[in-house]
C-alpha cells in the first residue's frame, strides 16, 4: 500500500472514494461539514432520515454527491464526539477500509476529523491510518495453494489536510506507521507459519535474509557445537528431544557510536512447543506453533528499528528450539547446569521457555547492555490472568516499566504490571538443584519471572509475558505481530530522549 500526503479541500478533491468521519448523535466532523454544504445537505438529509447513525465502525458509501468531485464518499462512524479516543478511531477507520476493499476504488483520501489539529496528534493519526489500514489489509498465503488475489486492490491512500505547512508532520508518523507494520506483518508472518517450516533454522535464515535487506544490520548465529563449548546447557537440553539443531540467533542493530550502551531484546523463539516429556493434552495444540511469537516480535522490531534508522544501537538474542518428547529428551527430575552456573531441577519439561531465556539471558551480559527486555509466550497462567488484552511486564527496574508501560499506552498495545516480589521466590526452592523450574499452582506468571530475575541480577531487566496477546484463537485464528507496536515505540521514544540529552 502507498501512502502519499496532500492539502486542499474536501469537496474539491478528483479521487475516487473520499473518507469523512460522522459522529453519533447527528454530528458532523468539520470535513463532512464542508461536503454536507457542498452537496446542499445531503448528508445531513441522510442522517436525519436514519440511515446512517454514526456508530463507530459503521460505513456508508454514497455515489456521485451534486457538489463534490469524489466518486464516492464513504461516511465514516465514529461513536460520540467526546469519545474519540485513538483505541476507537482505530475501530472507525477499520471498518471503512474494509468498506473501501470491498468497492471497487484502488485509491482513496481520508480526511482528519477536525480542522487544526495539534501538531503531535496529527502525527499519531497518520500513524494510526497506516498502521490500521496494513493491519486490516493483512493476508496470510504462504501455504495456501491458491492465492485470493483481489482484481482491484486497494493501493493508494492519501491523506488529505486542510494546512500544507502540516504536510511533514503526517510524513513522519506516515514514515512511523510504515515501519512499525512492516514489523508487525514480518512478526505475523513468522508466528503463522507451521512448525514444519518455521522451525530454528529458518528462524535464523530469516535474521539473515534481514541482514542482508538492511545495512545496519548483522546477524550472528551460534550454532550447537558452539552453545556446547559455552555451555548453554538448559537451551541445549530443552533440545536434545528434537531432530531440528537448536540456533541462538543474534542481529545486531548499529545505528549509535560504538560507545552507547545497546538496549538488547530477548525473544522466545520456540518453534512447536509440545511439552517434551511432560507432554501437553491435544486439544488446541497446534496454537503451540505461536511460541515463537517473542522471536518473532523481536525480528519485527529489529526491522522497525532499520526501517526508521534510529539512532540508537539495539541487539536482539533469539534463542530458538522445539520442545518435543523423544528418547533422548531431558525427562523430570533432570538437573541442568545454565550458563550461568546455577544449577535447575527439571521438574515440568513444559516449562522449558525459562530453560531458553535463562542462557540468552546470560549470554546478552556480554553486550554490557543498557537495559535487556525480554518477550515470550511464557505462562498460560498469564492468559487467565490478564486474558488476550494486555501483555504481563515484569521488571527488577521501576523507571523501565514505567517507561514500557507508556509506550504501550501510546502504541495502543497495552502491558500490565505484575509485582516481582522477593516473596514469590521461594516458590523455586529445589532439594536437588540451585532451584527448580516450576513454582507451583499459584501465581504462574510471577514465579516465571521469578526464575529468569535470578539470571537477570546485573543488568536493569524488563520482562513481557505475550502469550495472551501474541495470536487470537478461534475463528480468526493468527498471529497479531504484538508487541513489536509496543517494543517499537519505546525505541522512538528512546531515540528521541537520546536527541534531546
Ligand atoms: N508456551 C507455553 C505457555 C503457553 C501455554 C502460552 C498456552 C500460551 C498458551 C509454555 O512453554 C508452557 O508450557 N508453560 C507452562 C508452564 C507450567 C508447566 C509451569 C504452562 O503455562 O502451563
Ligand atoms: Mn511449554
Ligand atoms: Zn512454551
Amino acid at each position: 500500500m502507498n501512502f502519499h500526503v496532500t492539502s486542499g479541500t474536501p469537496e474539491k478533491q478528483r479521487t475516487a472514494a473520499l473518507v469523512v468521519g460522522i459522529y453519533e448523535d447527528e454530528k458532523l466532523s468539520s470535513s463532512a461539514q464542508r461536503i454536507d454544504k457542498a452537496s446542499e445537505g445531503y448528508v445531513s438529509r441522510l442522517i436525519k432520515q436514519g440511515d446512517f447513525t454514526g456508530k463507530k465502525g459503521q460505513a456508508l458509501l454514497l455515489f456521485a454527491l451534486p457538489g463534490v468531485k469524489a466518486e464516492r464518499v464513504l461516511l465514516m462512524g465514529c461513536g460520540q464526539k467526546d469519545k474519540v479516543t485513538a483505541k476507537n478511531l482505530r475501530q472507525s477507520w477499520s471498518g471503512a477500509v474494509k468498506a473501501l476493499q470491498a468497492c471497487g476504488a484502488t485509491e482513496a483520501m481520508i480526511c482528519p476529523l477536525e480542522a487544526k489539529p495539534k501538531d503531535e496528534e496529527l502525527t499519531q493519526w497518520a500513524r494510526l491510518i497506516v498502521e490500521t489500514a496494513e493491519q486490516a489489509l493483512y493476508r496470510y498465503e504462504h501455504t495456501k495453494s491458491k492465492k485470493e488475489s483481489l482484481k482491484k486492490p486497494l493501493a493508494k491512500l492519501t491523506l488529505l489536510l486542510d494546512q500544507r505547512s502540516q504536510q511533514p508532520l503526517a510524513e513522519q508518523g506516515i514514515l512511523q506507521g510504515q515501519a512499525i507494520a512492516k514489523g508487525v506483518n514480518l512478526a505475523r508472518d513468522l508466528g503463522n507459519l507451521p512448525g514444519n517450516i518455521c522451525t530454528p533454522t529458518y528462524l535464523a535464515d530469516e535474521a539473515r535474509r534481514l541482514a542482508k535487506e538492511y545495512k545496519s544490520l548483522k546477524a550472528k548465529i551460534l550454532e550447537q557445537a558452539e552453545m556446547e563449548k559455552l555451555g548453554l546447557g538448559a537451551l541445549l537440553a530443552v533440545s536434545r528431544g528434537s531432530r531440528q539443531p537448536p540456533k541462538l540467533i543474534t542481529l545486531e542493530y548499529k545505528g549509535a557510536p560504538g560507545k552507547q550502551k545497546p538496549i538488547v531484546l530477548v525473544g522466545k523463539g520456540l518453534t512447536f512447543d509440545a511439552g517434551g516429556i511432560s507432554i501437553k493434552p491435544g486439544e488446541r495444540m497446534d496454537e503451540m506453533k505461536y511460541d515463537m511469537c517473542g522471536g518473532a516480535g523481536v525480528l519485527g522490531t529489529m526491522q522497525a528499528c532499520a526501517e526508521l534508522e534510529l539512532p540508537l544501537n539495539v541487539i536482539a538474542v533469539v534463542p530458538s528450539s522445539e520442545n518435543l518428547p523423544d528418547g533422548a529428551a531431558n525427562k523430570p527430575g533432570d538437573v541442568l547446569t545454565s550458563l550461568s552456573g546455577q544449577t535447575i531441577e527439571v521438574l515440568n519439561t513444559d516449562a522449558e521457555g525459562r530453560l531458553i531465556l535463562c542462557d540468552a539471558l546470560t549470554y546478552s551480559k556480554r553486550y554490557r547492555p543498557d537495559v535487556v527486555i525480554d518477550v515470550a509466550t511464557l505462562t498460560g497462567a498469564c492468559v487467565i490472568a490478564l486474558g488476550a488484552h494486555a501483555s504481563g511486564l515484569l521488571s527488577n527496574d521501576q523507571s523501565l516499566a514505567e517507561h514500557l508501560l507508556a509506550a504501550g499506552q501510546t502504541s495502543d498495545d497495552r502491558a500490565w504490571q505484575l509485582p516481582l516480589w522477593d516473596d514469590y521466590q521461594q516458590q523455586l526452592d529445589s532439594n536437588f538443584a540451585d532451584m527448580a523450574n516450576i513454582g507451583g499452582r499459584g501465581a504462574g506468571t510471577i514465579t516465571a519471572a521469578c526464575f529468569l530475575a535470578r539470571f537477570t541480577e546485573e543488568f536493569r531487566w524488563a520482562h513481557l509475558d505475550i502469550a495472551g496477546t501474541a495470536w487470537l484463537s478461534g475463528k480468526e485464528k493468527g498471529a497479531t505481530g504484538r508487541p513489536v507496536p509496543l517494543l517499537t515505540q519505546y525505541l522512538i521514544q528512546r531515540a528521541q530522549e537520546a536527541k534531546a540529552s
